[in-house]
């Protein structure tokens, strides 16, 4: 069974439909790229996933559970974190602080462990080597007690989704992780989002616009238009659809 069921979705706002009977599956291990033009309803899709949008109709499973009916915090809960397509960090709290914040659906104490020591100690303690480990994993450990907001713009993507990442989550969604990043900070997020499937064993979804990027290391790409799935299938087949090279990729090689 895969990992993340979208079947029919449709999402409207207002008369514009965004999305329009789009449907996807995710298998568990894959990195999956979703492409598409400008306004072709890919974050509307990362919206509804994390039950930011309720769809008009359709579902989305994961696992048994239909996230359409979840409240977003359940939906971190259950294994699902993202990133946004324009970063968002605490620009005033650490970059380790800022890692502490993805750490809080982790979190198990009752209330009667908050007033034992031990348990909040060794809590404590379990959130900071997990912060150690991902910061490690990211490039992020001589950054973590800089404030976010002083740290070059790479440092604040990687900050996003190292605290993504403290939720421990299965699924992993990254909105346009390589926009604004520079040729060679590109190349070490594609290196970063391939280290994250092996080293943690994540499922990503991946948004992106830049192609060296989703045609290298995704093993499905699924192409969407006007809120539709036109083009679905590994990297090599998709870039040679016409109808992709018509809508998407030919619009970047004429640019
Ligand atoms: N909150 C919203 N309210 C109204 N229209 C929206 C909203 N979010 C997205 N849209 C519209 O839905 C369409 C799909 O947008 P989006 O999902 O952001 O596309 P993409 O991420 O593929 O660029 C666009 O026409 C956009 O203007
Ligand atoms: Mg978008």
């Amino acid at each position: 069974m895969p990992l993340l069921q979208v079947q029919n979705l449709t999402v409207k706002f207002g008369g514009l439909t965004a999305v329009n009977d789009f449907s996807m599956n995710i298998d568990a291990g894959n990195i999956h790229s979703l492409i598409g033009p400008n306004g072709a309803g890919k974050t509307t899709v990362f919206n509804a996933i994390t039950g930011i949008v309720r769809p008009d109709s359709g579902r989305i499973l994961f696992g048994e559970k239909n996230l359409c009916e979840e409240a977003p915090h359940k939906i971190i809960s259950n294994g699902i974190s993202r990133t946004f397509q324009s970063v968002v960090v605490f620009k005033y709290l650490t970059v380790l602080e800022n890692l502490y914040l993805g750490y809080h659906s982790r979190m198990k104490l009752n209330l009667l462990d908050e007033f034992s020591w031990k348990k909040r100690n060794s809590f404590t303690w379990e959130m900071y080597v997990k912060a150690l480990y991902i910061a490690d994993l990211l490039g992020l450990k001589s950054r973590l007690l800089s404030y976010a907001g002083s740290v070059p713009f790479m440092a604040q993507k990687l900050t996003e989704i190292g605290r993504a990442l403290m939720s421990s989550p299965k699924l992993l969604l990254l909105d346009e992780p390589a926009a604004g990043l520079t040729d060679i900070e590109t190349d070490q997020i594609k290196d970063i989002i391939l280290r994250i499937r092996k080293e943690l064993g994540i499922t990503i979804l991946l948004v992106e616009h830049d192609m060296s990027v989703v045609m290298n290391i995704s093993d499905i790409v699924t192409v969407m238009d006007f809120g539709k799935k036109i083009s679905e299938g590994k990297p090599e087949i998709v870039k040679n659809d016409p109808q992709v090279i018509k809508v998407y990729l030919g619009e970047k090689e004429s640019a």
